[in-house]
């Protein structure tokens, strides 16, 4: 988009912004992002990170996160029931989006213990990958520190599961879901891609089919050949894993799938209900840039 353009948004139904643009009459003139916000768990304002906010503090709240965790009846529960799973599907990579400001917001510290306490149960080597395109450059040094991976280019999911992949996004857009789905359009990769997300089963009962065929598609489409494990909803904090699953695909069932059901056009979403930040977006707010978070 070569022209600066102005920001409005509505909230959808489920929290969601609704980012869309008019244009701008002053090229040059910043565009104020201070407002946007992500879902009504995630108030935080996109401020600048504080000067009080350091590596250390974050790291202070972080072990007293995942002693919290660890210790609880929920984190019993998900050892025995979805862990195992997830061990015995024996996952080479782990790719993790949308966990949002993880220096600034309990939500994301927790989601953010709940994924390295599984790289560690299920032992795995390789490093954590993550994308959030409001990461601050803290957020990033936070993930480094943990050895994790932060990608830089936003794919808006479309990463191919060309090995066994879980992609954790825990209250991201659908969007997102939807379009790992279409980037892994066939039996052998959808049988190398795992789902921990808002629970699939909620999404349809959830949403008028008109704004399913557009919105989440191939959601509609895997969600009878999909288990759905949903997450225990005994944590103490209500919203930090609410409406999460896990979901793993019925390889058997869809080999018998007819050609047809595998026709998969990429998917276009219209701004009126656009909710997740799309490349273009992200270029023209600058988001993620130095120079939005100094
Ligand atoms: C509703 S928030 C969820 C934040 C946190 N996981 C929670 O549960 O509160 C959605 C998150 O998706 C992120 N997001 C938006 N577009 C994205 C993209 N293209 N790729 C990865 N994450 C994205 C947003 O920045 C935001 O942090």
């Amino acid at each position: 988009m070569s022209q600066a353009e102005q920001q409005s948004h509505v909230r959808n139904s489920d929290g969601f912004i609704l980012v869309s643009f008019k244009k701008r009459k002053h090229k040059g003139k910043k565009i104020d992002v201070q407002s946007v916000h992500f879902g009504s768990t995630f108030t935080k304002r996109l401020s600048p990170d504080s000067s009080s906010a350091s590596i250390e503090s974050f790291f202070r709240k972080y072990t007293d996160t995942k002693s919290d965790l660890t210790s609880s009846p929920f984190f019993n529960e998900i050892t025995e029931k979805v862990f195992p799973i997830l061990k015995q599907a024996e996952i080479s990579r782990i790719i993790c989006l949308g966990l949002g400001r993880l220096s600034e917001c309990p939500i994301s510290r927790h989601q953010l213990a709940f994924i390295f306490c599984l790289k560690e149960y299920i032992n795995l080597q390789d490093r954590i990958k993550f994308f959030d395109p409001i990461f601050s450059q803290l957020e990033i040094k936070i993930l480094q520190h943990l050895d994790g991976v932060v990608l830089k280019e936003n794919l808006e999911g479309k990463y191919l599961s060309n090995e066994k992949t879980l992609f954790y996004l825990p209250h991201c857009p659908k969007q997102i879901t939807n379009n790992i789905l279409w980037k892994n359009w066939r039996l052998e990769l959808l049988n190398n891609t795992i789902i921990i997300s808002n629970s699939f089963e909620s999404i349809l009962i959830s949403n008028p089919r008109r704004f399913l065929d557009i919105s989440a598609n191939f959601i509609r489409k895997i969600a009878e050949y999909c288990d759905e494990i949903s997450l225990p909803i005994n944590y103490k904090h209500a919203d930090i894993f609410n409406d999460i699953s896990l979901h793993l695909f019925n390889t058997e069932a869809l080999r018998l799938k007819e050609e047809q059901f595998w026709e998969a056009t990429e998917p276009l979403y219209n701004e009126e209900n656009l909710e997740f930040i799309t490349r273009e977006i992200q270029d023209t707010l600058k988001i993620g840039d130095d120079d939005f978070h100094n």
